[in-house]
């Protein structure tokens, strides 16, 4: 086995792509989403990638980095892939990856796995332990009436695509990353998940290779913004993939949340896609309660893994 750096080529993120392919065929890589996140970097960001490779041939890939999303300090998020030939050569990764995450004293190390991969067994048994659950679920456009649903909306109240605001304006995307903050806060996750600063937000949002302005929905009171649900394009065929979705507690119980997803639907079916993708906390009842009376179905559970603190052992060198 040799271990070398990825070298953020292109073909590398295609050697990323066929090695995730073939471990996690229901899951593959979201190969534009990925470029632009390693494009949107912060200098003071964490990224060291490695291609694991077996005869020449690429069989894995790993990872440890800031997280992407909520990047608290201290936390480092690590991840592998390996081709199920090779799995069990994460036994042998996992003494590299503590020896070279060592120098950066995490206290914490956090990994994002499904339930159902062979990364779960492993990680718990070096002592990683749950914090919390999430489950993806998949709406099929073929099978679905939105009829039985619909409701009209409250008074004062519309729901318009970003593409119909002035979105590409300062003072209108302040205002939406107001919103976007306040709703991050209400959403039930284990702990409160850290924003990104307004221009890095900006960045990554409106350069965001998989941003469709038609399918980003805003519900306003006036010129008030007051809930949102955004589609985005997808990797999968025929897929688009939800991102947010939330409204003021000013507004809610009002249907608001129920009238941005069928508005989306009807998005997505008119942009030609089938499945409508989504990811939602365990605990999050007022959000599954919508999505399944909407006709979402769950997957296996993608499970949040943290150790802490980071083991080291006594003399290491952390060298990198
Ligand atoms: C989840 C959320 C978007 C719901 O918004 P909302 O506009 O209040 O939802 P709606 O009024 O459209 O609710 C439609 C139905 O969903 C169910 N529902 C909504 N909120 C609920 C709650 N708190 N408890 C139980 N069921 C709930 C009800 O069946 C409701 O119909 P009803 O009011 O006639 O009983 C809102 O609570 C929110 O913004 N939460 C914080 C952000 C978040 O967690 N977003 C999801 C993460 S992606």
């Amino acid at each position: 086995m040799q271990i070398r750096p990825f070298s953020f080529s292109p073909a590398d993120y295609q050697t990323y792509a066929a090695v995730r392919r073939a471990a996690h065929p229901e899951s593959p890589l979201d190969l534009a989403g990925l470029e632009h996140l390693d494009r949107t970097r912060a200098q003071s960001d964490v990224l060291a990638r490695f291609v694991v490779e077996v005869g020449g041939e690429a069989v894995g890939v790993l990872e440890y980095a800031t997280p992407y999303y909520d990047p608290r300090p201290g936390v480092l998020e690590v991840q592998y892939y390996l081709h199920p030939r090779y799995q069990a050569l994460e036994r042998a990764l996992w003494p590299f990856l503590l020896e070279r995450v060592a120098p950066h004293q995490p206290q914490m190390l956090q990994a994002s796995v499904r339930e159902d991969w062979p990364q779960y067994s492993f990680l718990t048994a070096q002592g990683f332990a749950e914090v919390e659950r999430r489950w993806v679920s998949v709406l099929d456009l073929a099978h679905f009436d939105p009829t039985p649903l619909a409701r009209p909306l409250p008074p004062g109240l519309t729901i318009q695509p970003l593409s119909a605001l002035p979105w590409q304006e300062e003072a209108f995307q302040r205002d939406l990353y107001a919103l976007e903050i306040e709703l991050l806060g209400d959403v039930p996750s284990a702990q409160p998940i850290t924003p990104w600063p307004f221009e890095l937000w900006q960045e990554r949002t409106f350069q965001d290779p998989n941003l469709l302005p038609d399918g980003f929905f805003l519900a306003l009171e006036g010129a008030h913004l007051v809930g949102l649900t955004m589609l985005f394009k997808s990797h999968r065929p025929q897929t688009l993939q939800t991102g947010l979705t939330g409204v003021r507690q000013s507004h809610r119980r009002r249907g608001l949340a129920l009238a941005l997803k069928l508005r989306a639907a009807e998005f997505a079916r008119a942009y030609g896609a089938r499945y409508i993708r989504t990811s939602n906390h365990q605990t999050n009842r007022p959000m599954l309660a919508i999505n399944e009376a909407l006709g979402f179905v769950k997957e296996p559970a993608t499970v949040l893994l943290r150790l802490s603190p980071a083991p080291q052992k006594p003399g290491q060198s952390g060298s990198q």
